[in-house]
């Protein structure tokens, strides 16, 4: 077989769950990172029984980073599985507002609250490098794939299981509080896909309709005890509900500011000066 083959057969497969460029995309990124292989038409695969039986698991909805066991974030690879939010570019994203506030040398010290694979708190020690980087999630199979990650691309970081939502106590003080929560409503699941609602972690997705800011009202409560005087929250928001996170930060911070994503929506917030 070829690897033209082999993407036709992706094609006849996929085309029920993907649209062609998704389908395009994943099989770049399946040659890529499991096989380590590069497009090229007339190439033979001999691989055909492994790709057969992933084609199954691709069209019953698995992401085919749960296939490859691999998701790059802001050049670096991390390594997920299924109890782990596969990275994604809008984090991308919070993390270049982060890295144009401060120089890299700065001596900050932040936590990531709900951390997932580590992307966040293992990208912001690469750029600042003299930074102390915590790290908290509930769930410890996530931080056993945060632990792992930190050392395949040697950082140090503090990580701690510890639930959000109970009282949060640290003894110490925090230049950056960053955090990409739960925050998506069960109401928005029908705009959702198939693979993103099977296979990915219900725990680091989804809260209840009726308190839809409760992770972000732990935030605040958190930043009020441990955010430094001249301190910065840094948040990914739900992006139906942009104004109303505004509002519930307002009640605690003087400045706050909701933050556009390159898809034109508010995703991001970004908040200073505790009242
Ligand atoms: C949206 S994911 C973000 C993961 C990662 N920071 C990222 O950006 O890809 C939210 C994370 O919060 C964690 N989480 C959910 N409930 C939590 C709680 N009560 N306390 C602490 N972490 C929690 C989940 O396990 C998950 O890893």
């Amino acid at each position: 077989m070829t690897l033209a083959d082999l993407k036709q057969n992706f094609y006849n497969e996929l085309q029920t769950l993907y649209s062609q460029d998704e389908i395009d995309a994943i099989f770049l990124i399946y040659l890529e990172d499991k096989f380590d292989l590069r497009y090229s038409p007339t190439q033979n695969f001999e691989f055909e029984a492994e790709a057969n039986e992933d084609l199954i698991a691709l069209k019953a909805g698995k992401p085919v980073q749960h296939i490859t066991q691999k998701a790059f974030f802001y050049d670096n690879l991390f390594y997920v599985n299924e109890y782990t939010l596969i990275p994604r570019p809008e984090t991308e994203e919070l993390i270049e507002i982060i890295r144009n506030d401060f120089p890299k040398e700065e001596k900050l010290s932040i936590i990531d609250l709900g951390t997932g694979t580590g992307c966040i708190p293992i990208t912001l020690s690469k750029i600042f490098t003299s930074a102390k980087v915590s790290a908290i999630d509930v769930s410890p199979e996530a931080l056993k794939v945060a632990q792992i990650n930190a050392k395949n691309l040697t950082t140090t970081i503090h990580f701690y299981q510890k639930d959000l939502l109970e009282e949060l106590i640290f003894d110490e003080k925090f230049d950056v509080i960053v955090s990409n929560p739960p925050y998506i409503r069960n109401l928005e699941k029908a705009e959702m896909h198939q693979n993103v609602l099977e296979f990915e972690p219900h725990l680091a997705l989804f809260v209840e309709d009726d308190n839809a800011l409760i992770f972000y009202e732990r935030i605040i409560a958190f930043a009020q005890n441990n955010l430094t005087n001249n301190g910065t929250v840094y948040c990914e928001i739900n992006q139906y509900l942009p104004e109303e996170t505004k509002l519930l930060f307002e009640k605690a911070f003087r400045k706050v500011e909701i933050i556009k994503d390159l898809s034109g929506n508010y995703r991001m917030l970004k908040s200073t000066e505790i009242k």
